[in-house]
């Protein structure tokens, strides 16, 4: 029975859908209905870090939260480790861990040790292994020299860390990271990348979610693209990669463009698509050209209503493959 657990992939929904009835307005009479989960299918393999990509309100924390028994989906079913996460939810919670992004849930008034004691006792860590095991992880996220301050006196990366070694205190199988480096500092953020990457060593699947491409390039051999409740890409990095290749980026900028030159653009020869993306009060027309035709000088001539135009054709990164995919949400 224990070997069970060890094959199949280490997550697989069909179908999975999560509906949020919420009221708002005068007196809550209104009431609002949010599909954040469209029926999603996915498969990860174990033992690797996958990353689940996707802007602000695309439903990634939805999604983490029914793999990890906090939420339950509305429609159609999701394994981890093989196990129902409606239903066998008591064989999953000690193999699995959890980092939700934020400040939350530690207690600052005590110490990171203590903080992880209290962790281990209610994970059910053997009292006899418990302050070996605390000191194991609590060196492994580098916090052993703080670890008797108070939580309140760590910094925000520190307390990051210390969320991380909670997540990985009872030795999970899988361990689910939802935005692990929202809101820290860039060299905590690397840290904490650099920690997350050490992790993989010891056959522990991740699966992380963040809103930063560089961050899901980074990590993430394999990953999936969730774009307002549905999957719209999952591929390895190097063949969304390639999904690009040949292609070339021109950028246009000023404050404003009409729907007529807008048209105009879409018209030249070899634009296959354009995002629009806002930077206060500019306006930045992002265009991908499939053939070689088109080139800086000759979006230029297009639009001649624009004496201070900005024009630079620069390489197409991964980043664009994403906009691309996810446009609706950046226009
Ligand atoms: N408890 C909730 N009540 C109502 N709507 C929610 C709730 N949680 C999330 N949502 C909505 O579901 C969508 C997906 O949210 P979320 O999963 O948090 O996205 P992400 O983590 O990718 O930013 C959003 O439109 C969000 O406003
Ligand atoms: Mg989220």
């Amino acid at each position: 029975m224990a070997l069970a657990s060890q094959d199949g992939p280490a997550i697989e929904t069909r179908g999975l859908t999560r509906v949020f009835q919420s009221r708002k307005g005068f007196l809550f009479r209104e009431r609002t209905r949010t599909e954040a989960l469209k029926g999603v299918d996915l498969t990860v393999e174990r033992g690797a870090i996958f990353g689940l990509l996707g802007p602000n309100g695309a439903g990634k924390t939805t999604f983490t939260k029914i793999l990890s028994t906090l939420l339950l989906p509305t429609d159609g079913t999701a394994l981890v480790l093989g196990h129902d996460v409606t239903k066998e939810t008591e064989w999953l919670r000690p193999r699995m861990g959890l980092v939700l992004g934020g400040e939350r849930g530690l207690y600052n008034r005590i110490s990171g040790r203590d903080n992880l004691r209290y962790f281990a006792d209610l994970y059910g860590v053997p009292l006899a292994e418990r302050e070996r095991r605390i000191r194991e992880v609590l060196e492994r996220v580098d916090l052993l020299d703080a670890a008797d301050r108070r939580v309140e006196e760590y910094s925000r990366g520190m307390k990051q860390k210390l969320h991380l070694a909670r997540g990985i205190l009872h030795r999970p199988e899988i361990l689910f990271l939802d935005e692990p480096t929202i809101g820290l500092d860039p060299k905590s953020a690397r840290e904490t990348r650099k920690l997350i990457r050490s992790l993989v060593s010891d056959g522990v699947t991740i699966f992380l979610t963040t809103h930063y491409m560089f961050e899901a390039e980074e990590l993430c051999p394999k990953l999936a693209i969730l774009s307002k409740g549905r999957i719209v890409a999952r591929d390895t990095v190097d063949n969304l990669r390639a999904l690009i290749g040949g292609d070339r980026t021109i950028e246009v900028e000023d404050y404003g463009f009409e729907d007529r030159e807008l048209a105009v653009l879409r018209g030249l020869p070899g634009v296959s698509k354009i995002v629009t993306e806002e930077f206060g009060p500019m306006l930045r027309l992002t265009l991908r050209i499939r053939t070689g035709e088109t080139t800086v000088d000759g979006v230029r001539r297009s639009l001649p209503g624009h004496p201070e135009l900005a024009v630079r054709e620069r390489r197409t990164s991964l980043e664009d493959v994403y906009l691309d995919l996810v446009d609706e949400e950046v226009r």
